[in-house]
């Protein structure tokens, strides 16, 4: 039995041994038969010369799954390709998640096979001279993120059966002929349309108002939002000018500090804070030293302090002995220790630890302590506290009850009559805005794609809890505030979270904090779960573009990322948007897209738009998952991968402006 067993095992383990070395030495020779009949049926350039004898993965314009069992991306953008894609050829690359062919002169219509191109997730064919109906084939691809049509002379209505295209993003369908009326296409995940320059009529759904008036210019007669309302009856058509609604240019320049400034104003600010500490250290050792000189009677202790012991040691010259006798006596303004056993020092060690300013937030500063004994903690002194001493202290009890990897645990609070102070756990790895942000250009190792994903993840994870475990809406969503874990491949903890009860509302700034505030707090001036969400949006928009929210270089309000993103993929397709320190990185564009979808369903300017943080969590979770299954991800120090990545670029970038260059 169980020796029957166990060869069963190992004969199961050496097939799949076999399985992958199959793998590792294999190349899609049932791809390559098809790229070569495409390419021996349609004439062509000399550009494109694929050798035969080489691996079909190695071929210009080819890139293969990580395993080199099928054919993933084909680009042949502007390769003097000519005439109709033969049928049987392209459309059985059944693997195909990009293809290119922009920019060539095909004709003719779609071949019906390419409905066999169902993990299709981007077509672009824009610039060629393709003809006929809108191709039937295209709506079945229900994958399809990015569709690319323009500079065509497709004619006929555009299939109402595009609406079945639910994951689609971008939808360029101008420059051809199209006409008839729009259908009432629903899709939130579109974040570019632009169907100018047609034959169109009708009423321009909805679901599409939100697009700019150059996305609808230059048809016969389309009418409504963002277009002039549609008359009843109208017997000489207004027919929209381009010249007349074209809004002005959408993207802004960001203008950069240069080093010299940023390193001056860091220079400067940290030497200001760094003396407002030692103020404020003074003025708690000189509190402390009033009080204790001053309470002939001590108050009720507070409840981990209570004591009852009687007072001796007052008015001792040595600061020290005085501290410590103030400590000994239960004094009301103890450290109180939410979480036990985790330190055993006192308010003592923690007024001789040297101090450093971490960071200045909403809430107040924060400073990394080290203790004597080498214990390091994050000390945070919370200002515009409006609640009475037992109120944080209940709240604090609250807090003391977290427990999630992904969450800095609150570990000790002070409170006194002038100071509030929060301890925390120091992370040594630094926040995500640091790792982010912090020199860039310098050499540095960036931050790779798998390491954002993560980070996202387990940033997600720990807002959830906090949202679902404990009912706990964070407040202070920020990139500085996501702490990274020491050990590599853990991802980050979330801190900071949880002040806002404390807080007065007036300590919500009536500026957007920097562009991580969502725009309702501004009316309300309240924190939610779904302005959690927006903040968290607002990080992921900046795990993709690599911008800073809080890049005040365009002013005090920084830079609203939300509307920067819309603003350049509305102009420039995606790709512009991404991060320039992920570009080597190969395969990802998928990913990346659908990321920057999450993203944008975040900071969505309706709060019950915005999906619930536990559903972020899902929906980031999917994204890595479909890379690993899909054996997508390639090496990232491929050397062939820095070109590819290149091509990707330009098929992006180029699309919408293809025409008109
Ligand atoms: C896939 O093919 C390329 C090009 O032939 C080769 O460099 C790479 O090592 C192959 N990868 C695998 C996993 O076989
Ligand atoms: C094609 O590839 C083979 C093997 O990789 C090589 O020996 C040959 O020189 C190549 N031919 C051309 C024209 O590059
Ligand atoms: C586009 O197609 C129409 C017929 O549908 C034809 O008359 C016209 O010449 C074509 N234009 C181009 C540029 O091929
Ligand atoms: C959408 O797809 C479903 C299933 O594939 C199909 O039954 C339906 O007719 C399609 N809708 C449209 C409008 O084509
Ligand atoms: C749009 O034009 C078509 C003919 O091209 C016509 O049949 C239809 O009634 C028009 N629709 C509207 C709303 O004007
Ligand atoms: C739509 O395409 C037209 C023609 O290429 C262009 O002028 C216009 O700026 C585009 N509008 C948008 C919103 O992309
Ligand atoms: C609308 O058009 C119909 C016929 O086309 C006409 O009878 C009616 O008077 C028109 N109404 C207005 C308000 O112009």
């Amino acid at each position: 039995m169980s020796v029957s067993s166990f060869s069963l095992t190992s004969f199961f383990l050496l097939t799949l041994l076999l399985l992958l070395l199959h793998h590792l030495t294999a190349e899609p020779t049932h791809d390559k038969q098809q790229l070569l009949s495409f390419i021996s049926k349609l004439p062509h350039a000399s550009r494109i010369q694929w050798n035969v004898s080489s691996s079909v993965c190695t071929w210009t314009g080819v890139t293969c799954d990580s395993t080199n069992s099928s054919v993933i991306h084909l680009r042949l953008p502007a390769s003097g390709l000519v005439g109709t894609i033969p049928p049987n050829t392209i459309g059985k690359l059944s693997q195909l998640r990009v293809l290119s062919l922009r920019s060539n002169r095909l004709s003719g219509e779609l071949p019906p096979d390419f409905s066999n191109l169902i993990f299709l997730r981007s077509l672009y064919l824009q610039n060629n001279l393709f003809t006929g109906e809108f191709p039937a084939t295209v709506t079945q691809l229900t994958r399809l993120a990015r569709l690319d049509l323009s500079g065509n002379n497709f004619s006929g209505s555009i299939s109402s059966s595009i609406i079945n295209l639910t994951q689609l993003v971008g939808l360029l369908l101008q420059n051809n002929e199209f006409s008839g009326e729009l259908p009432n296409m629903n899709q939130e995940s579109l974040i570019s349309v632009n169907i100018s320059n047609n034959k169109l009529n009708g009423s321009i759904p909805m679901s599409l108002s939100r697009f700019p008036v150059s996305a609808f210019a230059g048809n016969i007669n389309l009418c409504g939002k963002p277009l002039p309302p549609c008359k009843q009856n109208v017997s000489h058509p207004p027919i929209p000018a381009p010249s007349l609604f074209e809004p002005p240019p959408l993207r802004k320049n960001s203008k950069k500090l240069s080093t010299g400034a940023i390193i001056a104003i860091a220079i400067g600010s940290t030497l200001i804070i760094s003396l407002l500490l030692l103020l404020i250290l003074l003025r708690l050792r000189r509190n402390r030293k009033q009080q204790i000189s001053k309470s002939p009677k001590p108050p009720v202790p507070a409840t981990v302090a209570s004591r009852g012991v009687t007072e001796t040691g007052t008015g001792t010259s040595s600061s020290k002995q005085e501290l410590n006798g103030g400590l000994m006596n239960g004094d009301k303004n103890k450290l109180v220790f939410v979480t036990s056993g985790v330190y055993s020092f006192d308010l003592e060690d923690l007024l001789k630890a040297s101090a450093e300013v971490l960071g200045k937030g909403s809430a107040g500063t924060s400073y990394k302590a080290v203790l004597e004994d080498g214990t390091t903690v994050v000390v945070k002194r919370l200002k515009d506290v409006t609640v009475t001493k037992n109120e944080f202290e209940t709240h604090m009890e609250i807090l003391g009850k977290i427990n999630c990897e992904n969450v800095v645990p609150v570990r000790a609070f002070y409170y006194s009559k002038d100071e509030r102070l929060l301890v925390t756990d120091f992370m040594a790895a630094g926040s995500l805005s640091a790792v982010l942000h912090g020199s860039r250009g310098s050499g540095r190792t960036p931050l790779d794609w798998d390491h954002r994903v993560r980070i996202a993840i387990s940033a997600a994870k720990g807002v959830a809890y906090l949202h679902v475990a404990m009912n706990v809406v964070h407040g202070n969503i920020k990139s500085s505030n996501i702490l990274l874990q020491e050990a590599t491949g853990t991802g980050a903890s979330v801190s900071d979270y949880g002040l806002n009860p404390l807080l007065g509302g007036s300590t919500l700034p009536n500026h957007r904090l920097s562009g991580y505030r969502a725009p309702e707090v501004l009316e309300t001036r309240k924190v939610t779960f779904k302005s959690d969400v927006y903040s968290f949006g607002v990080v992921l928009l900046e795990l993709l573009t690599g911008k800073s929210p809080t890049q005040t270089s365009l002013g005090e309000e920084g830079l609203d990322l939300p509307h920067w993103v819309q603003s350049i993929v509305r102009e420039e397709w995606t790709a512009e948007v991404f991060d320039v320190e992920l570009m080597p990185y190969t395969n990802i564009e998928e990913e990346m897209v659908q990321l920057l979808q999450i993203a944008m369903a975040c900071v969505s300017t309706v709060p019950d738009q915005r999906p619930a943080m536990q559903e972020v969590v899902r929906m980031i979770e999917e994204v890595s998952r479909v890379e690993t299954d899909d054996g997508l991800r390639k090496s990232s120090d491929d050397p062939s991968t820095g070109s590819d990545r290149h091509t990707t670029l330009t098929e992006t970038q180029d699309s919408p402006h293809s025409v008109t260059r």
